[in-house]
């Protein structure tokens, strides 16, 4: 007995309607914008032929509301697994085709489906976000359907990692799922996210803005922070996923995707010594010191436009994947500002949760003096890092290149924040504060007797740092595990790596702690 020939023409027609739910012009009109249709977007993340669907022929009942009749093909979301390499990565993708994607029951029920199965498996969330919000028709339903996705959210959040694809509109409450991620990605042009629009802070404040200003990825990669990367296309962005993954683990029981095969060769490079400045007025540039660090030079920024007077990113050393927190000395000398720290704390606790090992380099001056930071509240920003670092437990390398001073020292990983290993460059400055501050405090009367003023300022200098401020008095001390040829960093670390990546360390039981917020 066979199924009836026409059982199956009605499957596949009931399945070509859905997939081929938008027209050739409209198709092309996406195209020309850099855009994708919902289904290509999925069909580009994963390898062909694993994507498999869930829910397909899943759909609201349109009844009301001028909705009578309607068809809503997927109910405006495609959900579904697949494979990004090896790796089964859960994924949705909004389809603006089917009444702008918008979010109502059925669609909130297919991507709390989705969503369990992820956090039950332990794979990747990956969203593609195009929509129009709650479906006004579904009223509550519709509120309802997005509390259960951010509930959702937050429940994957530290089991598996989740990232957030804007490729379209993300607007009203809907912006808080990505939010509550932990990458988000946006398309340069097509794409804007944003509580309240120009027109209702018009009306509510009288204030004119632009959509640029409140809610483009540009202004959100670099002013408000919510976005980490931002790319030119669709197929940027979808490049941009596959790129985040390949240093991620499946989930927080997993260690991320080291490749330890390869041997670790004391090699020296002495082209680090050169990048060095001779006057320690002048500022390094630390993009230069983390290229020459891991391999092929190959640091994936995360937060590039953002507080830019700090650098985060992954990258592998030796194959070993590293999350990367450094000062930027180029940018504000590398001080810390609030946002400075919401960066960095934020990046540490998302290595915590998936085991990537930190390798912390400072040349940090101090917090950033400031009414504005004061006011804005510099000390809880400050104090997220100190946490953020306490608390977590993976392997942790710090590595002092210049200066080092006061609680930015602390700050920044230190050995007191429990790194594993310290080291330090001998043109390491550790101190209370920078040696010309701290000689104006000191020996003010001196000063003011001395016959050469800047002569005597230069000779106290040298002698200030030679004996309180040198990496050699800290590790005498034992708050350095080493002192190290700036050449011999690479490998170094490579090794030290190795050697911490099986750490394993318990602390005291309890719900949370009380993070700075
Ligand atoms: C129901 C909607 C809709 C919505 C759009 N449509 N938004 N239907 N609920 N929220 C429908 C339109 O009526 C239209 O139907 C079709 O989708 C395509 O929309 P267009 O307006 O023709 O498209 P476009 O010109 O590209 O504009 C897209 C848009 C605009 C910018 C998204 O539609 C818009 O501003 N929509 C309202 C967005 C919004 O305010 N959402 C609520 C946010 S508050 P037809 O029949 O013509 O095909 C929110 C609260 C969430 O989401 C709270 C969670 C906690």
């Amino acid at each position: 007995m066979t199924l009836p020939i026409e059982s199956m023409n009605t499957l596949r027609e009931r399945r070509n309607k859905i997939i081929h739910n938008i027209s050739p012009e409209k198709l092309e009109k996406l195209h020309a914008r850099g855009s994708l249709s919902a289904r290509e977007r999925v069909n580009a993340l994963f390898v062909e032929g694993s994507f498999q669907e869930l829910g397909m022929h899943a759909h609201h009942n349109a009844v009301s509301f001028g909705m009578a009749g309607r068809e809503l093909p997927t109910d405006g979301v495609i959900t579904g697994t697949g494979y990004v390499g090896s790796l089964q990565v859960a994924a949705f993708s909004q389809d603006f085709q089917v009444l702008a994607g918008t979010m109502g029951k059925m669609q909130a029920r297919k991507i709390v489906r989705l969503m369990r199965h992820a956090l039950r498996v332990g794979v990747p969330m990956v969203a593609f976000k195009d929509s129009g919000g709650a479906r006004i028709q579904e009223g509550v339903d519709a509120l309802s359907g997005y509390g259960d996705v951010f509930y959702y959210n937050v429940m994957l959040s530290g089991v598996v990692p989740q990232i957030a694809v804007i490729v379209g509109p993300c607007a009203g409450g809907a912006a808080y799922s990505p939010a509550l991620m932990d990458f988000v990605i946006m398309t340069r042009h097509n794409a804007y996210m944003f509580l309240t629009g120009p027109e209702v802070i018009k009306a509510v404040t009288g204030h004119s803005a632009t959509m640029d200003e409140v809610g483009s990825a540009e202004m959100h990669a670099s002013v408000s922070g919510n976005v980490h990367f931002v790319a030119e296309d669709d197929q940027h962005a979808i490049a941009l996923v596959k790129s985040l993954l390949s240093y991620l683990p499946s989930n927080n029981t997993e260690d991320p995707p080291h490749d330890l095969s390869m041997p670790i060769d004391e090699v020296a490079d002495p082209g680090m010594i050169d990048l060095v400045p001779g006057d320690s007025s002048e500022p390094l540039d630390m993009q230069l010191v983390i290229r020459r660090l891991v391999d092929r030079g190959e640091l994936l920024e995360v937060h590039a436009n953002f507080a830019r007077n700090v650098i985060i990113g992954f990258a592998r050393i030796s194959g070993a994947v590293v999350g990367v927190v450094a000062n930027q000395p180029m940018v504000m000398a590398g001080a810390l500002d609030m946002n400075a720290a919401d960066k960095i704390a934020r990046f540490v606790r998302m290595c915590n949760v998936f085991n990537i090992p930190l390798l912390t380099l400072v040349d940090v001056p101090g917090f950033l003096p400031g009414v504005e930071q004061e006011r804005g509240g510099i000390i809880r920003h400050g104090a997220k890092m100190l946490h953020a670092f306490a608390s977590c437990t993976v392997p942790k390398l710090t590595v002092i290149l210049r200066k080092a001073y006061g609680g930015s020292y602390l700050a920044m990983c230190s050995q007191e924040m429990r790194a594993d290993m310290v080291y330090a460059w001998p043109s390491a400055e550790i101190a209370v504060m920078g040696a010309e501050a701290a000689v104006k405090i000191l020996y003010r009367k001196e000063l003011e007797q001395a016959t050469d003023r800047r002569a005597k300022a230069a000779e106290l200098t040298k002698q200030y740092r030679d004996e309180f401020a040198s990496p050699y008095a800290a590790a005498s001390n034992f708050y350095i595990t080493d002192v190290i040829d700036p050449a011999d960093t690479r490998w170094m670390l490579a090794l030290a790596l190795r050697k911490t990546l099986g750490k394993r360390e318990l602390r005291p039981a309890k719900k949370h702690g009380n993070m700075p917020l």
